[in-house]
């Protein structure tokens, strides 16, 4: 059995491979694809396979022998749909068994800006015939760290997604499911990855309060207030447009609603969102 996971130098696909071996997969039977080798010493350290791969030629070769393959959506906003495409044809055409996709929430109709990207995707999977699963991932609860560093500085998190919910789940939880359903043989499943809890702003002020050791609150504003507070900070107009976007998203509820899912495949309760806080924070 051999398992690949792209993205495998970045954050989530680093503790995927992590999780497969903690989980009992020999390193052996674990192939990295990495767009820089370079970057992969450790993994081949650990006796893990690792191998060349770029979204953007992706080779055919690479895929060489792997039944199942992890796709981690890439970065690259305004060429990942096209980059996804050529990862499914490479797959299909190397014989993959199985490819897991990392999705979002609600990919199928979101205004979530992220979501255009992931409903093609999910959909160009769907036509290829392959055997896929679609992990819609969750919100990070490393996103939010950076409303740390803010609220450590001005005791405020400035946000214009009002009372709306965040079912926030860690990297290394969403990535130990992904180890989970990468190593299993499930076809035909879109899973519904989030977090336990799903929190208000006001919420995640006072775990910051708790964590930073000084009062924080949530400052509400509204998407123009806050899109012209982020160009005062120099945020050039397309960020400043995500993060209002998917503020937007969350007031819409699109990023609150748990299905439990995540904690059924990890086999244990998700960890709250202070404890990725009082990790960095400490
Ligand atoms: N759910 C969420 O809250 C959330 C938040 C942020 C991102 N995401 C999505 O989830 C994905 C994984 O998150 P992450 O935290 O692991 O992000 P990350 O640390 O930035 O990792 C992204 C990985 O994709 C690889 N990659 C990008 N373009 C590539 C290309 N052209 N060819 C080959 N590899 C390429 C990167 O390679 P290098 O290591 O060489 O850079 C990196 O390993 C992200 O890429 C994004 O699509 C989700």
């Amino acid at each position: 059995m051999s398992l690949a996971v792209t993205g495998a130098t970045g954050n989530l696909g680093g503790l995927v491979i992590d999780h497969l071996i903690e989980r009992g997969t020999p390193a052996d039977q674990v192939v990295a694809l990495v767009r820089d080798v370079a970057k992969a010493a450790d993994l081949v350290e650990r006796g893990v396979e690792v191998r060349t791969f770029d979204y953007d030629r992706p080779a055919t070769s690479a895929l060489a022998g792997v039944d199942s393959l992890l796709l981690v959506s890439g970065t690259d906003l305004g060429r990942r749909q096209a980059q996804h495409r050529a990862v499914i044809d490479a797959a299909a055409a190397a014989g993959v068994g199985r490819v897991v996709y990392t999705s979002a929430p609600h990919a199928e109709a979101s205004i979530n800006p992220v979501a255009p990207d992931h409903k093609a995707t999910e959909e160009y999977l769907a036509a290829s015939g392959l055997g896929h699963v679609n992990l819609r991932n969750g919100w990070y609860h490393e996103n939010f760290l950076g409303d740390l560093a803010a609220a450590r500085q001005t005791g405020q998190v400035l946000t214009a997604a009002g009372h709306g919910r965040v079912a926030s789940a860690s990297r290394s939880d969403l990535a130990d499911a992904a180890a989970v359903v990468l190593a299993g043989s499930e076809t035909d499943r879109t899973y519904k990855l989030t977090g336990d809890e799903a929190w208000r702003f006001d919420d995640l002020a006072a775990d910051l309060a708790e964590v930073l050791h000084r009062e924080v609150v949530a400052a509400h504003v509204s998407p123009a207030e806050k899109s012209e507070a982020l160009e005062g900070m120099g945020l050039d107009a397309g960020l400043v447009g995500f993060l209002v976007g998917v503020d937007e998203a969350i007031a819409a509820g699109e990023l609150g609603d748990t299905s439990g899912e995540l904690a059924g495949l990890i086999g244990r309760p998700t960890s709250p969102i202070i404890d990725t806080l009082r990790t960095v924070q400490g």
